[in-house]
């Protein structure tokens, strides 16, 4: 990237499209406890944008607004709404019939459809990320929503017969865990946060919402949807600090169930709170290394443009991106010519710029992380390939090639979450299996060849070490119909919708011998509608 690019990157304020500009702050107080929106009057936290202004100073941070910087008691007080909406399990929602469940969400849904382009104009301004990939997050967050409905229908249809084994007659079904605290990433603060909160309500549970770090305003246009169609105390959404807000809540010992993507650091610190672990069940997207393995007989076209996309969408800020790429010797130079000539056809700009795909990091601090990675690789012998790699101008960071990368960098082992590729070169295939082998981490790998021994020979070393094996494609988590999982620090628990419905519920059995007399018990139970857990009713 030349300099001129790069101290152009910003606009100036005049010069933003009329349907991308934020007219004025957003200030929001309101947060969401027992079905009422309480107005917080205490101290804000600034909501500050990655995307700088262009002014005559020069290039100027924009503070899009605020939320509340709530503390203990207020988290504690959301805490204790969704605890008596739950009622240990005998409140009105866990006690809702799936169809009544189903048509709260359903309103729900309908409401939330009608926020799209205020929640994508904030996924821009607050994260950065295109219009493209925000609209394809707020689409895609709304069809998983209705995968979700279907996959519970299907599976109360499953559930509304009976089982005869052994001479036991039963009946199984799923019922839910109790509350819930949610919380998700700031790189899909939309939609991986829904893909565990949406299930979890939608299996009868209550919860604490404490939205993400940064893709935090972008909930605001939900929050009174979510207070119209829920009943009170259903759905409860706090902000503020984690450590003041987070760790109070675990301190009580009223979490049920920890839904978070984040760090294994940040889950472990949460974690540990819990006074009776054992009681806790934990549903955990954490951190990944995903390494490409670049095979001398792959085609390079698909290597290439799999890898460029697979490393930088979203500025490399996916949990399943691509962050380290083993290629072959005998095509290494290869490859990275081609790479590189990909890297240098990105477009560089605003999130609402034509076919843009690189723009500003949200994270404050990063683009002096990410060059802290690069200094410490070329102080061990890498060195950036690319043409104004690394080049930084505020929160923008322009992607650094860096090879030959080796064990001896940091970059070799640290997640970057970020436009940072490197590239080791390798000789034997067993030097790439070690590496996985050797990793804290374990969510997918991505193989690119032809040759079906040594493909197969992978297969098998990794089908123990990751949740996913890409064939000559990039690591990804969709179609959302997949499982989602990881191994060692990168997660636990699998995600995927039918699975979603599994983790946020547990099977619980009506069991009996199958004489004479149970019968008859069990079919007027049935017959008069007695019983809303014992029946055979079922939604088409
Ligand atoms: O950040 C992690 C996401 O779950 C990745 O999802 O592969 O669809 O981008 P994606």
């Amino acid at each position: 990237m030349n300099k001129t690019l790069l101290d152009n990157i910003f606009p100036s304020e005049a010069s933003i499209p009329e349907a991308y500009r934020l007219n004025e702050r957003i200030d929001q107080h309101e947060y969401l406890i027992d079905g009422k929106l309480k107005i917080w009057k205490g101290e804000q936290s600034p909501v500050l944008s990655p995307l700088y202004m262009k002014t005559t100073n020069g290039y100027e941070p924009t503070i899009i607004g605020s939320t509340p910087l709530l503390t203990k008691e207020e988290a504690l007080v959301a805490l204790e709404a969704a605890v008596k909406a739950y009622d240990r399990g005998h409140g009105q929602w866990p006690a809702f019939t799936v169809s009544e469940r189903i048509e709260f969400v359903e309103k729900f849904l309908a409401h939330m459809r009608l926020k799209r382009s205020e929640v994508v104009k904030l996924l821009m301004w607050e994260i950065g990320k295109s219009l493209k990939d925000s609209e394809k997050e707020f689409d895609r967050t709304c069809d998983y929503i209705v995968d979700t409905i279907n996959e519970l229908k299907a599976t109360d249809r499953r559930s509304a017969t009976f089982h005869n084994e052994q001479g036991i007659m039963a009946q199984i079904r799923r019922v839910p865990l109790g509350v819930v605290l949610c919380m998700g990433p700031y790189n899909y603060p939309l939609n991986e946060t829904f893909s565990t909160l949406i299930p979890a309500l939608i299996m009868g549970n209550t919860v604490v919402f404490k939205p993400a770090k940064y893709g935090v305003l972008l909930i605001k246009p939900l929050i009174e949807a979510f207070k119209d169609c829920f009943p009170p105390g259903v759905i409860n959404i706090i902000y503020g600090k984690g450590r003041d807000t987070v760790g109070a809540l675990m301190e009580t010992g009223k979490i049920d169930v920890f839904a978070f993507i984040g760090t294994n650091k940040g889950a472990n610190e949460i974690k540990r709170l819990h006074p009776k672990p054992h009681r806790l069940k934990a549903i955990l997207g954490l951190d990944a290394k995903n390494p490409a393995i670049v095979l001398p007989d792959a085609d390079l076209d698909n290597a290439v443009s799999e890898c460029v996309m697979g490393s930088l969408s979203f500025n490399g800020q996916r949990c399943t991106a691509l962050k380290i790429l083993f290629v072959h010797k005998s095509i290494v130079e290869e490859f990275m010519k081609r790479f590189i000539a990909e890297v240098t056809k990105l477009k560089a700009g605003m999130p609402w710029d034509a076919g843009v795909s690189l723009t500003p990091l949200p994270e404050p601090g990063k683009t002096e992380y990410l060059k802290s990675l690069v200094e410490d690789a070329q102080a061990n012998g890498a060195k950036v390939m690319n043409e104004g790699g690394g080049s930084i101008n505020n929160s923008f960071f322009y992607p650094a090639v860096l090879y030959p990368v080796s064990d001896k960098m940091r970059v070799y082992y640290e997640e970057q979450f970020g436009p940072v590729i490197p590239i080791v070169p390798f000789d034997k295939v067993a030097d790439t299996v070690n590496y996985v082998l050797d990793s804290n981490f374990g969510q997918q790998v991505s193989i690119f060849g032809k040759d079906t021994i040594t493909i197969a020979g992978l297969i098998d070393a990794f089908a123990t070490q990751v949740g996913r094996i890409n064939l000559n494609a990039q690591c990804q988590r969709g179609p959302d119909i997949y499982p989602f999982n990881g191994r060692k620090d990168s997660a636990e628990g699998t995600l995927s919708v039918s699975d979603a419905l599994r983790v946020f519920s547990i099977r619980t059995l009506v069991a009996a011998k199958g004489n004479d007399e149970n019968k008859a018990i069990i079919g007027k139970i049935i017959r008069n509608r007695e019983s809303s857990f014992l029946s055979t009713d079922y939604i088409f």
